[in-house]
């Protein structure tokens, strides 16, 4: 496990929560009606976190030396809350799943602050999801 491997991981992590940020600004605009109404106002607590996020994962990257990226992943269009909001389940989850393996990275490199705020954050992500399960549940 080396400090590189590490800085390569969260620089894609730095690129999901770039690109979630716009795809849920982007969706909040498409949202109409009553339901829309209501993903409005979940997508605008959770961009607030989402950038905190990014904005943690650049100043952990500059501390390891890296260099943080700025471009943003790109993310698929589907049209309609359902097709959205399933979209966003499954990119919160993949969201878990690697902030919990690098996690396990900065566990094994003794980067304790780190690792404990990368499950944080997979807990954050995991509480997303949990709020998107609902929303779906009700469509
Ligand atoms: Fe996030
Ligand atoms: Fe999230």
């Amino acid at each position: 496990m080396s400090k590189e491997k590490l800085i390569e991981g969260l620089n894609e992590d730095l690129a999901a929560e770039l690109g979630t940020v716009i795809r849920y600004t982007y969706q909040s605009s498409k949202a109409v009606g009553f339901a829309g109404f209501e993903l409005r106002e979940i997508l605008e607590t959770e961009i607030g976190d989402e950038l905190g996020h990014a904005a943690f994962l650049m100043d952990v990257i500059v501390d390891l030396g890296g260099e943080p990226i700025t471009q943003p992943m790109d993310f698929e269009k589907p049209q309609g809350l359902k097709s959205m909001l399933k979209l966003d389940l499954e990119m919160e989850r993949q969201d878990v799943e690697n902030y919990i393996a690098h996690a396990k990275m900065a566990e094994d490199l003794e980067l304790i602050e780190l690792q404990m705020k990368l499950e944080e954050m997979a807990a954050d992500e995991a509480g997303h999801a949990r709020e998107l399960r609902r929303m779906i549940a009700g469509l």
